[in-house]
Order: structure tokens, then C-alpha cells, then sequence
């Protein structure tokens, strides 16, 4: 671990606002005083095989019950609700389908260019079905893998649920990424179908996923996937391989709408969502599905305190697991109104997002801390054009918000009545873990306050000891969760070493580090400082430096690079590059747009370094490895603090420097 989490503490530490859940909120929410929180969490901690229990048989449909609740037999590998069977495809459909929920609107979905459709649970469940019958007459069975790489249109919740109809895993890939991050997706997960769409809309352009998803797969390079499954959305001109290619509406026509939800293993694996580590390539991440089920059920309940006239939003992208378990599963296990929207707000229509409230009168938003800060830049003016007076919760998630833009986003989004949800979480975690409960948790801007019922949270040292108050340290978890992640795909051994063997066990017992640093407060509350290891979060996305640099590196022209990143107001964090060209080369004026539009095409445009800076040599340790920690000061124009003594040649600090 590179960083010390105690460097980023100072800002937070001022801040001593507290707001109470109020009145008119507390008297209509489901866990309505802090007492009742507690109760909840006092009776996880006595018996947590009893409260996962009854809450999973209270809140899942099961084909057959569960004979036992957890397996941690064998830790890290936890099995939950074993030998149980169900299916999330019905717990989110036809569940619903008996009461006044089936005609009731279970997805909203707003166009770019302004069209829309509403899906009722009768007709989603329906859709559904006929797609899943689609992927069967494609050849696809129970665990197949099946990617999905598409734009935020409905067909893409469909196509999700469709797979977990037939216990096909779904690997789901941010239309953004390039068409080699793409394959090296395809590839690892050795998918059998790739779902996606002729193109989608981008802020003002149009990109072309087809013609992406034709590249990832030329030259044989990933001879599993047998078959595309194409969207129509853009109707720009595709090239159609016919023994490969299919056209979504045309397959569906075939279709009945009756397809049985297959009865699967608790343990059968639901999704593997690739997400970013401090070594190699990004990590197959795996769920399953009940745990998976029960913990994003659970979740939206007690965080967004779900109403049935609510109309929730959460504007993240299916492409991450925000949009997995906040989109998709959450809501529609829930039998909630969800709404997805396809477009971002953006210079040519700065007020998108207030709009989309207004049109639907969305009373639950959920987004992230970076879309807030953009929003504050540009001024309030903007928002108060809108009648925002639906709202009556507002979200968080990604990345730390700082007080100011939490205070923001209270007064001027929320008109000071709405309660403010700080998220913690993390793909591997499935759902949240540290939140305030609306109606109960008094809350204090920046901070995710208290873990949820049954998490285990804390923060320590290297040691795995309790830090003391207000000491940054690790955040880690010391128990295990339903919606935990399983295992890396096909690396069992990475995801022991990388998540539960990275600190050290105390007295034997696993515990879960993914890389943030935190501190608490006098009071318990959770500070979450961000990552101490070598993961950047750009605009609430995960980005590995070490991916960043192997796309460089990859580059004809280059020899050597570090990348950091470097505190900035907007993104949370910007990309510096640090670079040594090959001996011989001359940075010209076009290197340095040749180098930003190479990693766009390995990776994507989101891991684009924002700065690229020529050195002849990197600062490196006698033993060859580079330190990061004087190229982050040196980066954010910071003094260069700390022991210098192990670098190998001190000239390279003067050179860079000048
Ligand atoms: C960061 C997104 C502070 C954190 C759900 C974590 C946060 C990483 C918060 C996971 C928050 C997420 N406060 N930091 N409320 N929420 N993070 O896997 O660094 O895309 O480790 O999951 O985002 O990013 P991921």
C-alpha cells in the first residue's frame, strides 16, 4: 500500500454539522427512530444466521428453502442459503405478477432524443420472457455467459434479466469501453452471446457498439461467442455477419411470452462485472444469486425506504454495478417505480437531469457526488427553473462528497427537506454497507455515517487492530455479508490474496480490505477517504493506474510510465502521466495527442490521462519499483514529504522538479 489514508483527513476533520432526520420524513419511514436501527442492529450481532435467515425467507420467493444459512467452512469462500433455490428473474417479476403490482409501472425510460416507454411488471415480464426464449433458440443454457455491452435502453435491463431467467451469467460491459477492453472481457469470461445495440447516443454523438463489438471479436480472437444479439436504437448502417448476427426485434417476433424462470442454486453465479484492482488486468468480479438478491432487496428497502407511489431514479449506468443493483435489481425486487434515463447532462442541455425530475415528478434521485459538483459550478439558476418539489430523499455514491457540495445538494436540490443517503459501497460488496437510514440516522455531510445492520465494519492498521478515534486506517469488513462477492473469476487465488490476505488475519479470522482509507468520529460515524491503494477514482469511476500505464507502455513510442492521480474539484481525481519515450525519440507537439488517443483506444476515453508529462527517467527504489507517492506530490504540485533515501538516483527528483 503506497499511501498513508491519514494524509486526506484534515478537511473533513473541521466539520461538525449534524442534521436530523426530519419530522415530516420520520413519520412516514419504515425504520423511523435511531432506537429501532439499533434494535435491528443488536439483533444481527446476537445471531446473524437468524437475522439473514428470516430476513431471506421474508423477502425472497423460494422454489425450495435454504438448509442452511452460511457456509464459512472454508473462508474466504463463503456459500449463503445453501442448498436453497430461487431465481432473481422472479423474485423482480412474476412475484409480482399476482396483486396490484402487475399493472403497476415497473421501468420508466427516458430517450435521448426525447422519445420514451413505460413497462408495466405484466409487460416487462413479459419482454423478458420472449428475450430468454431468444437466447435459448440462440443455444444458450444454464451457465452459459453472456455479454453485454450495450447503451442505457431497456432492452439492456431485459437482456439482464432474461439471462438470470435461465441462469445464464451476465457479464455487462460500460458501453464506453473500447472494443480491446471489450475483448479482453469477452475473453476472460470465455462468453458464449454478446448482446448489444446497432450504436448509442453519447452526449451529442453517436458510437458505434456494433462495429466495436465486430472488432473485439475479428481475427478469431474470441472463438467462444457464438452468436450477437444486435438492438436496434441508433439506425445507422451495421455490418451483419449472418451466421453470427441477429437482430433483437426480429428473433423476439418468434417468441411466446411464457418462459419458466429455471429453478437455480442459491450459489449459481448471476453476474461477473469486471472492475479495477492495483495489479494486472481488472478483475472478474463474481455474484451470485441469492445472496446477491437478498442484499440488493434489502438494501433499496431500508436506504431509500421505498414507498409504493414512489418514482425512484438513480442515474448511473447499467455498465456498472450501481446500475446492476440500483437500476435493476433492487427496485424491481422491491416492485418499485424505476426510471433509466440515456442521456447526461451536458453543455447543450445543462439542465437534463432537472428536467427528467420535473417531467416524472421523481421523489427518490440517487447520482454521484461528481455530477453535484458540476452542477454547483454552473449555479443554481439553472435547477430553479424546475419545479423539484417532488423529491423527497436524495442518494449518493462513488466517491467521497465534500461537506460543501453535500450542503448544496441539501438546500438547493432538496429544498432542505429532503434527507441526504451517503453510500458506501463497492462492486465486490454487491450492495451498500455504510449508509444512514433516512428515517433514523442523524446524518453529518461527508460522512457515510454507520453500517448497515449486520455489517461489520471498522477501520485498522496494518496489523488488523482497531485504529483509535479520528486515527485514519483501512476500512475493512470482519464478517461476512449475503451480497459479498465470491471469488474472482477463474483466480480464486487473486481474490484471496487481494481482498482477505492483504492485511493480516488477527487471531485467524479473514478480514475484507478492497483498498479504501476511512477514519471514525467520536460518535461511530464513518469517513470514507478514499482509496490508499493504487485505484483512481475519475468522476466516480475506478480506473487501475497500472492498467493506464500497461496502455501506454503498449505504445510504439514509449519506454516506460507511471501513472497517478491528482485531486481535482470536479472529478475527485484527474489522470497524470508520467512517461519516458524510447531512447532516440523526441516528444514532439503530437506525442502527447498521439499517447491520449492510444489509451482511448486500449482502454476508453474515461482513462485518457488529463496530463501527460515527458521525463527521462522515473523515480525508482534500488529494487526497480517506481514511487508513485514523490509523482503524486510532484503532480499536485505538493512538497515531496517523507524519507526520499531508498530512491535509487536522487538527480531524477531535480530533473523532474525542473
Ligand atoms: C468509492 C461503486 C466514499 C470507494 C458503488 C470505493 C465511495 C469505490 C463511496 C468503489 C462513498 C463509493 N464515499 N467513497 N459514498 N461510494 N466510493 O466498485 O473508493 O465502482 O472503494 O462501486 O468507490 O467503486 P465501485
Amino acid at each position: 500500500m503506497a499511501s498513508d489514508p491519514s494524509i486526506s483527513i484534515e478537511s473533513v476533520l473541521q466539520e461538525q454539522r449534524v442534521f436530523e432526520p426530519s419530522p415530516g420524513f420520520v413519520k412516514t419511514s419504515q425504520i423511523s427512530s435511531f432506537t429501532r436501527y439499533q434494535e435491528m442492529v443488536d439483533s444481527a450481532k446476537t445471531d446473524p444466521n437468524k437475522f439473514w435467515g428470516e430476513a431471506a425467507l421474508k423477502e425472497l420467493h423460494w422454489f425450495k428453502s435454504f438448509e442452511k444459512v452460511l457456509d464459512w467452512s472454508n473462508p474466504p469462500f463463503a456459500k449463503w442459503f445453501v442448498g436453497g433455490k430461487t431465481n432473481i428473474s422472479f423474485n423482480c417479476l412474476d412475484r409480482h405478477l399476482d396483486g396490484p403490482t402487475a399493472d403497476k409501472t415497473a421501468l420508466i425510460w427516458e430517450g435521448e432524443p426525447g422519445d420514451q416507454k413505460k413497462y408495466t411488471y405484466r409487460e416487462l415480464h413479459s419482454e423478458v420472457c420472449k428475450v430468454a426464449n431468444a437466447l435459448k433458440s440462440l443455444g444458450i443454457t444454464r451457465g452459459d455467459l453472456v455479454a453485454l455491452y450495450m447503451p442505457m435502453v431497456p432492452e439492456a435491463a431485459i437482456a439482464m434479466l432474461a439471462c438470470a431467467r435461465i441462469g445464464a451469467p451476465h457479464s455487462v460491459v460500460f458501453g464506453g469501453f473500447s472494443s480491446e477492453a471489450l475483448r479482453d472481457r469477452l475473453v476472460d469470461g470465455n462468453a458464449k452471446a454478446v448482446i448489444t445495440a446497432d450504436g448509442g447516443f453519447r452526449k451529442d454523438k453517436i458510437i458505434s457498439l456494433k462495429t466495436a463489438v465486430d472488432n473485439a471479436l475479428s481475427e478469431g480472437s474470441c472463438p467462444s461467442v457464438k452468436s450477437v444479439l444486435v438492438v436496434q436504437r441508433t439506425g445507422e448502417k451495421v455490418q451483419m455477419n449472418a451466421e453470427r448476427d441477429v437482430w433483437w426485434h426480429e428473433i423476439i417476433k418468434k417468441q411466446t411470452s411464457e418462459c419458466p424462470a429455471e429453478q437455480l442454486d442459491s450459489e449459481d453465479t448471476l453476474f461477473v462485472l469486471y472492475t479495477s484492482g492495483s495489479t494486472g488486468k481488472p478483475k472478474g468480479v463474481v455474484h451470485t444469486t441469492a445472496g446477491y438478491n437478498l442484499w440488493a432487496h434489502l438494501t433499496f428497502k431500508w436506504i431509500f425506504d421505498i414507498r409504493d407511489d414512489d418514482i425512484y431514479w438513480c442515474t448511473a449506468d447499467v455498465g456498472w454495478i450501481t446500475g446492476h443493483s440500483y437500476i435493476v435489481y433492487g427496485p424491481l425486487s422491491n416492485g418499485a417505480t424505476t426510471v433509466m434515463y440515456e442521456g447526461v447532462p451536458r453543455p447543450s442541455n445543462p439542465g437534463a437531469f432537472w428536467d427528467v425530475i420535473q417531467k416524472y415528478k421523481i421523489s427518490i434521485f440517487y447520482t454521484a457526488p461528481t455530477a453535484i459538483r458540476a452542477f454547483m459550478k454552473s449555479g443554481r439558476e439553472i435547477p430553479d427553473q424546475f419545479d423539484l418539489s417532488s423529491l423527497r430523499l436524495l442518494g449518493t455514491v462513488g466517491e467521497p462528497i465534500n461537506p460543501e457540495a453535500w450542503v448544496w445538494y441539501r438546500e438547493v436540490i432538496g429544498g432542505s427537506n429532503c434527507p441526504i443517503v451517503d453510500t458506501w459501497w463497492q462492486t465486490e460488496t454487491g450492495g451498500v454497507m455504510i449508509s444512514p437510514l433516512p428515517g433514523a440516522t442523524p446524518t453529518k455531510p461527508g460522512s457515510a455515517t454507520l453500517p448497515l445492520p449486520g455489517i461489520d465494519a471498522d477501520v485498522v492498521d496494518s496489523n488488523g487492530n482497531s485504529v483509535s478515534t479520528n486515527e485514519g486506517g483501512y476500512l475493512v469488513i470482519k464478517s461476512p455479508w449475503p451480497g459479498m462477492m465470491r471469488t474472482v473469476h477463474k483466480n480464486a487465488k487473486r481474490f484471496r490474496e487481494s481482498y482477505w490476505e492483504y492485511l493480516k488475519p488477527v487471531d485467524g479470522n479473514y478480514i475484507y480490505f478492497a483498498g479504501d482509507g476511512a477514519r471514525r468520529d467520536e460518535d461511530g460515524y464513518f469517513w470514507v477517504m478514499g482509496r490508499v491503494d493504487d485505484v483512481i477514482n475519475v468522476s466516480g469511476h475506478r480506473l487501475g493506474t497500472m492498467e493506464i500505464e500497461s496502455a501506454l507502455v503498449s505504445h510504439e513510442l514509449v519506454s516506460e510510465a507511471a501513472v497517478v492521480g491528482r485531486p481535482d474539484d470536479l472529478k475527485g481525481e484527474s489522470i497524470v502521466a508520467f512517461v519516458t519515450l524510447k531512447s532516440g525519440i523526441d516528444p514532439d507537439e503530437g506525442s502527447i495527442d498521439q499517447l491520449r488517443a492510444h489509451v482511448s483506444r486500449e482502454i476508453g476515453p474515461i482513462a485518457k490521462p488529463d496530463e501527460i508529462k515527458f521525463t527521462e527517467s522515473l523515480p525508482k527504489t534500488r529494487s526497480g519499483k517506481i514511487m508513485r507517492r514523490i509523482l503524486r506530490a510532484l503532480a499536485s504540485g505538493k512538497e515531496i514529504s517523507g524519507d526520499t533515501s531508498t530512491l535509487e538516483d536522487k538527480s531524477v527528483l531535480d530533473n523532474l522538479r525542473s
